[in-house]
């Protein structure tokens, strides 16, 4: 099948960025990206690129060359699905809220909904793409809509997870380690489907890097991928609290194992804890698929990095409490840092929203400065924890867009995100503003913590000798 057209449902982190990539890669092939948020939609055609809805480095530039020759975002879903021989399937897919397995498995209701449409709408056959995260088997689920229609369109489904990380999409999306298609490679159909989305990679990607498996162990690679490296996570986490109390550093001790090949010195720094809307959404489904078919010990294993993680933020919250004379009650505390990450604006699961809620229940005046957060989404993301009354967070805690305003005054400085700007700082400036001792509390690790002493601040990292 000539693929000359492709409908992306969902124009979110991954949906946005990953098809302007395919828009500026593929100009002969018409890609279009609809999503039922107008506001979204209206953001990514906002005349101003670098107002787009995602922040990304790198991203703005992609979307300049491609939007409105080949690459498109609408409001418009049955137009766009009508129009494609190929649809990229990237809806939200987060932890279910409610009934059963309420916090742990995959609400797969955005995707059912897409499943529904794409079976109403459709008058030609299609190749169906997952590139949302699901729990291993959904294609099977899919199927049985898709076939269920009566009308005689045939659909190919395949599994191809997206791998991109946040503040890096760009490059990863340019340069991948891997792209993993899944579909039905026994039969030529799925053959045919499997070597139309290769054709598209192509264009960028070296053919080697493409790997074909069968849709079940696509689908389960990508949970696999996200649990090992939240696993790498947690485990140096882990070593950084006995780090803590033997001495060790916990930077030199990670650097002596990553030397070591089958280590690997990637995704061995430790931190506040890991967030962002996947790392646990995805280790949680993996929990209770594991439980489903009985696995106890497989679901026992993999929840610790979760609960590490949980222990991690717990822990770092209580260190600040106790650290400035157990209590940190009428106190200004400085948040530096909001997103879960750098170079990105999103929050979601973000270390900083638990830190800070445990702050607030101890009485702690909050002031938050993040280059790239809005104040609104800062304070929605605290009352979506339901911790307190929305009046209480707003009087509690305050947002300011100028750092050195941010730490004026203020007991302790928390940096929360390894924002590059944050180790510019004039930091004389900010210790001369500061009450004394001037403590910080750097969860990434991030400032120079010699220079800090040589200046007066009494500095506390993450793993780092007393
Ligand atoms: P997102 O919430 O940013 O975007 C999803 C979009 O889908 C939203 O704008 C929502 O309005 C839209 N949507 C939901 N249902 C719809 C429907 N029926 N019709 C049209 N639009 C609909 O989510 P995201 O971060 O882009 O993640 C999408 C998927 O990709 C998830 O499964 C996630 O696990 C996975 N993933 C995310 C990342 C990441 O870095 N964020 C990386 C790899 C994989
Ligand atoms: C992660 C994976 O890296 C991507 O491959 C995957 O596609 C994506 O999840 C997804 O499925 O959503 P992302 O969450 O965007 O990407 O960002 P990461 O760079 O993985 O960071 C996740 C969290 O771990 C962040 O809070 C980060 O600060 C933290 N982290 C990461 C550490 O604390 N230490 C590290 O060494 C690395």
């Amino acid at each position: 099948m000539k693929v000359k057209n492709i409908c992306c449902i969902g124009a979110g982190y991954v949906g946005g960025p990953t098809m302007a990539v395919i828009a500026q890669k593929c100009p002969e092939i018409n890609v279009t990206v609809v999503d039922i948020n107008e506001d979204r939609i209206a953001a990514w055609n906002n005349e101003d690129v670098e107002k787009i809805p995602v922040y990304e480095p790198g991203l703005p530039a992609v979307v300049k060359e491609a939007r409105g020759k080949n690459l498109f975002f609408s409001t418009n879903v049955d137009a766009a699905i009508d129009a494609a021989e190929l649809i990229f399937i990237s809806v939200n897919t987060p932890t279910k809220t409610y009934g059963i397995g309420k916090g742990m498995a995959a609400d797969l209701k955005w995707i059912e909904l897409c499943a529904r449409q794409i079976a109403r709408v459709s008058r030609t056959d299609k190749i169906i793409v997952e590139k949302s995260t699901l729990p291993v088997r959904t294609a099977a689920a899919l199927r049985e809509i898709l076939d269920n229609t009566g009308n005689g369109v045939k659909y190919q489904i395949l599994s191809n997870p997206e791998f991109l990380a946040e503040g890096t999409a760009i490059q990863d999306l340019l340069n991948p380690d891997r792209v993993l298609i899944g579909g039905d490679v026994q039969s030529t159909e799925g053959q045919e489907a499997i070597s139309a989305l290769s054709g598209i990679y192509e264009k960028w990607v070296p053919k080697s890097k493409i790997l074909t498996t069968n849709v079940w162990s696509s689908e389960l690679s990508k949970l696999t991928a996200n649990a090992f490296l939240a696993q790498r996570v947690s485990s140096i986490n882990a070593m950084s609290e006995l780090c803590e109390v033997t001495g060790a550093d916990v930077t030199e001790v990670a650097k002596a194992i990553g030397m070591d090949s089958r280590i690997g010195s990637k995704f061995l720094n430790s931190s506040v804890g890991f967030g962002g809307s996947c790392f646990q959404k995805d280790i949680l489904n993996l929990v209770y698929i594991a439980q489903s078919f009985g696995l106890k010990e497989v679901a026992e294993y993999w929840e610790q990095v979760i609960i590490m993680n949980d222990y991690q933020k717990k822990r770092f919250a209580a260190n600040i409490i106790q650290t400035l004379y157990n209590t940190v009650s009428g106190k200004k505390i400085t948040i530096l840092g909001w997103a879960f990450k750098k170079d990105t604006n999103d929050t979601r699961e973000s270390a900083a929203i638990y830190v800070v809620d445990h702050l607030l229940n101890e009485e702690a005046n909050i002031t938050v400065y993040d280059p790239k957060v809005q104040s609104e989404q800062i304070f929605s993301d605290l009352d979506y924890l339901k911790s307190r009354s929305k009046e209480a967070n707003r009087s509690n805690l305050k947002v300011v867009h100028d750092p050195y305003e941010a730490c004026k005054n203020s007991h302790a400085i928390a940096v929360l995100t390894e924002w590059e700007e944050f180790k510019g700082y004039d930091w004389e400036r900010i210790y001369q503003n500061m009450l004394k001792p001037a403590f910080v509390f750097d969860g990434r690790n991030l400032l120079d913590i010699q220079e800090l002493i040589k200046i007066g601040f009494v500095p506390k990292g993450v793993g780092k000798p007393e």
